[in-house]
């Protein structure tokens, strides 16, 4: 592979857990080059990793962010604050995370947070590009939703962020990953994403789901972000992760 192609074709996973295997397993099968953390030690993911997204790389967090320009953060999201603030610098920053009240426990800033969870990650990694994705469907639909491009059936997936340049590399990699990409706006759309979210949990084609972000969505356009308090109390109320 040419450099620049080799470098794109590079993917860096925080969270070896279901999610974070479910990607790296679809990434490997699309060409990538993955690398993959757990909390600990790579020898400590080492067996999961073989078994469950073989060809992926098990190795520390900070091998991660050495290894990728893109990195998906998969980590339960009551433990998204014991990485450094600064860790993710100059990288574009997948959050994968979801915020359920009865696995990660009361935390008020995440519940209340008025412009999504994505904003307060984003907050907290101030110096990486944070794009809400890969998180609204469960990673068992992941697995078996992905399919070739121009499948009739294939399912469609949305990215939110700020940065239009960061969110279109996202949506390639959604569609090399097996799906259609959808450009949801601004990361305060990721609103929309997040459990209690009109999107959160459906499976959508690429149609359905633009036409839903379309009407429920905040755009990146600076004037147009009233729509998403419409489910900001939505959101607050959901409490129970899908099993
Ligand atoms: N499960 C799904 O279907 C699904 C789908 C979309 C999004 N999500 C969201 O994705 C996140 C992860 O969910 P999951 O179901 O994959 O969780 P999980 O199966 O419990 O796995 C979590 C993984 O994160 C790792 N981890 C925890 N703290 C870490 C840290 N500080 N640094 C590096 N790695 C750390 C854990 O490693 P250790 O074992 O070493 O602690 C484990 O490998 C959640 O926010 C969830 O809502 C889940």
């Amino acid at each position: 592979m040419p450099g620049d192609e080799a470098a794109g074709r590079r993917l860096g996973i925080v969270g070896a857990g279901k999610i974070g295997t479910a990607v790296a397993r679809a990434a490997v099968a699309s060409g990538y080059d993955v690398a993959i953390s757990g909390s600990g030690a790579a020898t400590r993911i080492e067996l999961i990793v073989d078994v469950l997204a073989p060809g992926a790389h098990a190795v520390t967090t900070d091998d991660v962010v050495r290894h990728a320009d893109i990195i998906v953060l998969a980590v339960p999201m009551h433990r998204f604050r014991e990485l450094p603030r600064d860790l993710f610098a100059g990288k574009t920053l997948v959050d994968a995370m979801n915020y359920w009240e009865d696995a990660d426990g009361v935390d008020d800033e995440l519940a209340t947070a008025p412009r999504g969870t994505s904003a307060v990650v984003q907050q907290r990694f101030s110096s990486s590009k944070v794009v809400k994705s890969l998180n609204h469907l469960g990673y068992f639909k992941f697995e078996e939703g992905r399919r070739q491009r121009d499948a009739p059936d294939r399912l469609a997936m949305a990215a939110a962020g700020d940065d239009a340049v960061t969110v279109a590399a996202v949506m390639q990699l959604i569609d090399r990953l097996g799906f259609d990409a959808v450009d949801a706006g601004s990361l305060d759309a990721g609103l929309a994403l997040q459990p209690g979210g009109p999107v959160f949990g459906i499976s959508h084609t690429r149609d359905g789901l633009s036409n839903l972000l379309r009407s429920k969505a905040p755009s990146r356009r600076e004037d147009d972000r009233a729509p998403a308090v419409q489910f900001r109390d939505l959101a607050r109320r959901t409490t129970k992760a899908p099993t």
